[in-house]
């Protein structure tokens, strides 16, 4: 007999796609499988679904949420689109690509999303089941990775239930089991509130082809932290100390390798997030490792150089947060 509070897994398909619509009508939370994460889903409308996600994640309420939408027609109802929205909304969604906007007077946005900035963050998830989901609830859904705040974000279904054993306080009803998730690292997050566009994340929407379409686009500086507050401290965080561009591997570690793995000694446990070097793989294979690595068995988790370039600039991002100090 399963604790009531756990939250089912359901395969998706309409009738899950049904009861995920009626979990979110009555103010519950839903994880669904984007193409980017896990995401842990409440009704951006209700306050009390808001309250909740930040409740289960444990997340400082200054941290404000991403909004999902089925695409640009929905999300005008609560952020102003300019030209350069616009344009990026016509190439890149749906698809891991997060836009902050100014947040409409009179959204019918619940203000705690928005972490009381006058901002919005919006995306498109191009993921079938997310859009599934979008499409039975007819809302617009708030969705941080579905993890406590602060560790490694869930890249499958059994990643998120392992995060929220007691449903998150009971409030998560269920979870829509769609397997892995392709691209395996969070969207990339741009601020278009002010003249110049700012990178606050990097994603697999890279900064090159962002300033192919805008021009210069600004990577955020020092003080990010006002603008996205969740990007600064320790994130992504596995239990054992990180530790980076690694040369060599103690017989006391485990070994995240990138490409040929040259180590001969050393490495009590060990893998390889793409033995032929490719980024895509690396991306999609990147949290579902740290959680494997992370085991008492272990005094660190040495991670092998990867290039800073493509998805690669994604990629180090998380693996710094994740080595930052606690
Ligand atoms: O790929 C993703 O974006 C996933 C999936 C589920 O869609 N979601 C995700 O959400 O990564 P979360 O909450 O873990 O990250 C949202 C990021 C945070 O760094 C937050 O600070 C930033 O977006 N953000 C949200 N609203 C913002 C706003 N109004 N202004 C600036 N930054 C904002
Ligand atoms: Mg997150």
């Amino acid at each position: 007999n399963l604790p009531k509070a756990r939250p089912d897994l359901l395969t998706p398909g309409p009738a899950a796609y049904a009861r995920g619509a009626e979990a979110l009508a009555a103010g519950d939370l839903v994880s669904f499988p984007t193409e980017t994460v896990y995401g842990l889903g409440g009704d951006a409308g209700n306050d009390k679904a808001v309250a909740a996600i930040f409740a289960a994640k444990g997340r400082p309420s200054f941290n404000p949420l991403i909004v999902h939408v089925l695409g640009e027609e929905q999300a005008e109802s609560f952020a102003a689109f300019d030209d350069r929205a616009r344009r990026l909304a016509e190439l890149f969604w749906p698809g891991p690509l997060t836009l902050v906007l100014p947040r409409k007077p009179n959204a019918p946005l619940s203000l705690l999303v928005s972490a009381g900035l006058d901002t919005v963050a919006v995306r498109a998830p191009v993921h079938p089941v997310a859009r599934a989901l979008l499409q039975a609830s007819g809302r617009p859904i708030a969705a941080p990775s579905a993890n406590v705040s602060g560790h490694v974000s869930p890249t499958a279904p059994i990643h998120v239930a392992e995060e929220f054993p007691d449903g998150g306080g009971g409030r998560l009803k269920l979870i829509l089991a769609g397997g892995k998730c392709p691209i395996g690292v969070e969207s990339t997050v741009l601020d278009l509130t002010g003249e110049q566009p700012v990178l606050l994340r990097p994603g697999s929407v890279t900064r090159e082809e962002l300033e192919a379409v805008l021009g210069p686009v600004a990577l955020a500086g020092a003080d990010a932290g006002v603008k996205a507050p969740g990007m600064l401290s320790s994130h992504y965080a596995p239990n054992l100390p990180v530790r980076l561009d690694a040369t060599s591997v103690g017989a006391d570690e485990a070994l995240l390798a990138f490409g040929p793995d040259q180590f001969t000694r050393g490495g009590h446990e060990r893998l390889n997030l793409s033995p032929t070097g490719d980024l895509h793989e690396a991306a999609a294979n990147l949290f579902a490792m740290l959680r494997a690595l992370d085991k008492p068995c272990c005094k660190a988790i040495a991670v092998m150089p990867i290039p800073e370039q493509g998805l690669g600039v994604a990629i180090n991002d998380r693996l710094r947060r994740a080595a930052a100090p606690r």
